[in-house]
């Protein structure tokens, strides 16, 4: 029986990634393997409790404060132990993160072929996002198949040379675990309502009738001077805005814990909480005014809730929702970030033209496309 490995290691791609090792594990002529590095683990731990999954191989290897070299390094000689024993004939990874890149390079040593699993967003900029652009575009070298979330991002895989034949446009992967997770929470009442209740403790004001603007952050271009203004940004929003609430799950990365704590602690309209499980956290965003963040998920997600989004990088991978219009690029400087917000919490024409249900990353079946093509090429082999 032929034998597939999934491969992943941080909150993101755990969720990403859940629904295909599910539609992976039902298919009985294929033999499915799942791998975590843990290169998160508090965060990687909540989405597999939320998704039902139990890896097969945990390598464990998140110690705090890591730098790019552990991570590497770590990954990198740990992978080669586990192809040694699992000789997969095929191994999914997904994105732009250290464990997407270190597992392409281990099974590229060992010659075992590699599928990637939302390829082909591009920058062009190979230090924007850092590290993650350089991340996505070797693993894209790495990789022998590419499931490209958009008609956009395959064509970026063409204009670098890449086989037509080896990409397959499948929607991005998050649609099908998003609508997994709001069938699971809309149309549950007892969900629902558990679900309350424990954002009732976390967050205590009327979240359900009140304004509020939903925040993450977390890229490490943005760490330091960047992270400051961020924080600053917010924090006289918080103050000038006393009616509107600012609701930040924090990160659990050091760099990003220290200068929100430090500037947004003790501040009445800001609720600085812990990672919120993904269920809790699209509930929340369900009810939130608009978005502030970094993120890379978050961008496919709230337009297809038609939230506003204001994205504090310069450049994004993922155009197809600015082009659109319900995301926008606001950098991370203190100035911008206050005058898009104030905008938006002023603005109504404004804010209705950004908040549009807009979805460009596909129907929800991505999983099953990716399960369809890999049958029909181990079947070829
Ligand atoms: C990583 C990815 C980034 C992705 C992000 C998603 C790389 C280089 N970066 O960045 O592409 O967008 O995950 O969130 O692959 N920590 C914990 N517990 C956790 C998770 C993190 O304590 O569950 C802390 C640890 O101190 C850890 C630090 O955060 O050392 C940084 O984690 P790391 O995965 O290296 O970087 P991220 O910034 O999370
Ligand atoms: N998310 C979550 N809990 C939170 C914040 C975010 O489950 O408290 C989810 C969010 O819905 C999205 C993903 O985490 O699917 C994004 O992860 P992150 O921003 O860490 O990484 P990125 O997408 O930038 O790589």
């Amino acid at each position: 029986m032929k034998k597939v490995m999934i491969v992943f290691g941080t909150r993101p791609e755990a969720i990403k990634m859940a629904p295909l090792c599910h539609k992976f594990k039902e298919e009985e002529g294929i033999k499915t393997v799942i791998c975590v590095t843990a290169q998160h683990r508090e965060m990687l731990d909540q989405v597999l409790n939320i998704f039902n999954i139990v890896p097969d191989i945990d390598l464990n290897i998140m110690k705090k404060g890591q730098d790019l070299f552990d991570v590497t390094s770590s990954i990198l000689t740990k992978m080669r132990d586990v192809l040694i024993n699992e000789s997969p004939d095929l191994v999914l990874v997904h994105g732009d993160t250290t464990t997407t890149f270190a597992t392409s390079l281990a099974c590229f040593y060992m010659g075992i072929k590699v599928g990637h699993v939302e390829a082909g967003l591009r920058t062009n900029d190979i230090k924007a996002p850092f590290p993650e652009e350089y991340n996505r575009q070797t693993t894209g070298i790495l990789s022998d198949y590419h499931f490209a979330p958009t008609a956009l991002s395959k064509s970026n895989l063409i204009d670098e040379g890449k086989n037509k034949e080896n990409i397959l446009v499948t929607g991005n992967t998050v649609i099908d675990s998003l609508h997994l997770v709001l069938n699971k929470i809309n149309s549950d009442k007892s969900k629902h309502m558990a679900i309350s209740e424990r954002i009732n403790k976390l967050l205590q004001f009327q979240w359900e009738d009140t304004r509020f603007v939903l925040i993450t952050g977390h890229r490490r271009e943005n760490f330091g001077q960047s992270f400051l203004d961020i924080c600053e940004a917010i924090k006289e929003l918080a103050i000038k805005n006393k009616d509107t609430h600012f609701v930040y799950p924090v990160h659990l990365n050091p760099n990003v814990q220290e200068p929100v704590n430090k500037i947004l602690y003790g501040l009445k309209n800001v609720w600085l909480i812990k990672p919120l499980e993904y269920e809790e956290f699209i509930f929340l965003l369900q009810y939130s005014y608009l978005v502030l963040t970094d993120s890379g998920g978050i961008q496919e997600e709230a337009p297809s809730l038609g939230k506003p989004v204001l994205v504090m990088r310069d450049v994004t991978e993922r155009p197809e929702a600015v082009d659109a219009g319900t995301v926008k690029l606001v950098g991370a400087s203190k100035n911008n970030i206050v005058k898009n917000i104030d905008l938006l919490l002023t603005n109504e024409e404004m804010y209705s033209k950004m908040a549009l249900s807009h979805n460009p990353y596909g129907d929800g079946k991505a999983c099953d496309k990716i399960v369809h093509f890999v049958k029909g090429e181990l079947d070829g082999c």
